[in-house]
């Protein structure tokens, strides 16, 4: 397909005035934001990263709701929690649909809703054994045994894979190929004008800057080897009676049909779908442990205070198990803190609006996408005094009118599409951080000076923001805690 400059010119004209003439019926004025330009619109009010920030700028000038035009292309973004729950929860025209992902939700929901998840706790406590022997014998790489840990139990509960090699330079060939596709998948849909700009997927790749859709095209072979090859993998140790049981052992004996067989389509299906959950689950479970770690650095109180109770609960040198969870008050205060501090997905992913709509008498068209600004919500001055600085305490306070609204009805967006990984997320961080904490203190590398080196604070502006390793030093607390992994370790080379 060629498509010129000169149709894109029109066709943005052309959806303009529709635009203008749909207004018009209606008599109504958009939200307010920054004044378009003729034809472009706002497009050089967006910057090129932390749009998060910017949205959140906008609100000083123009409101809680902010409307903008690129091209053509109408954008909203929600920089209250009150707007965002009443557009996004309560309205169903902000719930573009399609059949496919009301499947794959079905899915994902049968296996990662609350009664489910503590299934997988055991599987959750001992993976977090194979991240605490990680650290301990190798802990310059610490970010690739956090890494390692949620997907290593997300592997076991897809597709009932057991991830090896905890510790040497190699990788499991499963969890690279993963890697490699996570990590590329969001650095394509990182070109975020992708989304604005939709036309823009049929330029052909020699266009000046359309390089990335040579790279969506890799990434998309890379992803379709992901999602069969661990797929077809878990088909075959079905067939030899060897294969565990799993989210994709389960749906393809719920999706025989009479003859025994699985349709293509539902096989397609079943692979999507568990392919999506173990994308969804890494990174985002990951990046927030990486964040607990830098909170930390940042602030050795933290640390202090988060072992005194452990120490207090359970006993020094002891590991905390899920039964403890409720005893560790501000442990679980740490973790909420961290989803709030940095989150990770700062404008959720993007919704969009199935039907022209009215709200407190303005008109939001059709086809525009829908910003939940995550991160302004949560670091909101009046709900979230000193927003950015790390306080586990505020979550100890007694609940009042205008305190912190609960993270969790934020940081894993809004309405029906909020984040099915919720709950698994919610106790695979709970244990990751409470375990870490139990074992090591963590603290800030020296130079060759001896000077402390500064922890960085370097997040990828990505869809999914990733959080760099800083320079640091992960000391075993007591001999106990050595000895648990170090058992641990023996145990897992008999068994191998
Ligand atoms: C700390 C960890 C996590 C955070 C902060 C997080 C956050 C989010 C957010 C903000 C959304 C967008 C919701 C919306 O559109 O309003 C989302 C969607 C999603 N999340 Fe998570 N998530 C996390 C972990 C997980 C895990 C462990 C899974 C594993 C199953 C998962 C699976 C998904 C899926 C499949 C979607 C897309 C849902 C849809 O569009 O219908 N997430 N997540």
């Amino acid at each position: 397909m060629h498509i010129s400059l000169s149709d894109i010119f029109i066709a943005s004209v052309v959806l303009s005035c529709l635009a203008y003439l749909r207004r018009r019926k209606h008599g109504l004025p958009y939200p307010p934001g920054p004044k378009p330009l003729p034809i472009i619109g706002n497009a050089l009010d967006l910057p090129e990263s932390h749009l998060w920030l910017k949205a959140g700028e906008w609100s000083k000038t123009y409101g809680d709701l902010v409307f903008l035009k690129a091209f053509g292309q109408p954008m909203l973004f929600i920089n209250s929690y009150d707007i965002a729950f009443d557009l996004l929860e309560r309205r169903s025209g902000f719930l573009p649909y399609g059949e496919r992902m009301r499947k794959y939700r079905a899915m994902f929901h049968k296996f990662f809703q609350p009664i489910v998840v503590p299934e997988y706790h055991s599987i959750m406590e001992n993976e977090v054994l194979k991240m605490l022997r990680g650290l301990r014998e190798d802990p310059e790489q610490y970010d690739k045994h956090v890494r390692r840990f949620p997907g290593a139990v997300v592997m076991k509960n897809v597709y009932g894979y057991e991830v090896k090699n905890v510790v040497k330079n190699e990788n499991d060939p499963y969890v690279a190929m993963g890697e490699a596709c996570i990590s590329g998948a969001f650095d394509v849909e990182d070109y975020l004008f992708l989304d604005f700009f939709p036309w823009m997927r049929f330029l052909p790749e020699w266009f000046p800057g359309a390089s990335f859709i040579g790279e969506g095209k890799k990434m998309r072979k890379l992803s379709r080897a992901v999602q069969f090859d661990a797929h077809n993998m878990t088909k075959e140790r079905m067939k030899k009676g060897e294969a565990p049981i799993c989210m994709t052992t389960v749906l393809l004996e719920d999706h025989k049909e009479k003859d025994g067989n699985v349709s293509a389509e539902e096989d397609l299906h079943i692979a999507s779908a568990s392919a999506i959950a173990y994308a969804a689950a890494v990174d985002t479970t990951a990046s927030t442990i990486m964040t607990f770690i830098l909170a930390v650095l940042e602030d050795q109180e933290i640390q202090r205070k988060g072992q005194e109770e452990l120490d207090r609960v359970l006993g020094k040198g002891c590991l905390p198990t899920f039964a403890d969870r409720e005893s560790l008050p501000y442990v679980q205060a740490i973790c909420y803190e961290v989803i709030r501090w940095e989150p990770i997905l700062p404008l959720g992913l993007v919704h969009a609006t199935s039907a022209d709509d009215v709200y407190n008498g303005q008109f939001i068209p059709a086809g525009t996408m829908v910003f939940g600004n995550t991160w302004h919500i949560l670091h909101d001055p009046v709900r979230f005094p000193e927003p950015d600085a790390f306080k586990p305490e505020r979550w100890l306070e007694p609940e009042s009118e205008h305190g912190p609204i609960p993270v969790h009805k934020v940081a894993f967006g809004f309405g029906r599409r909020i984040c099915p990984g919720r709950h698994w997320a919610d106790n695979a961080v709970f244990i990751a951080i409470a375990s870490i904490l139990a074992s090591f203190n963590i603290e800030r590398a020296k130079d060759a000076n001896g000077m402390l080196i500064q922890p960085t604070h370097n997040y990828s502006a990505k869809t999914v923001r990733h959080l760099d390793p800083s320079k640091c030093v992960f000391t075993p607390r007591t001999s106990k805690v050595v000895d648990t992994v170090r058992m641990y370790s023996m145990q897992q080379r008999y068994e191998s």
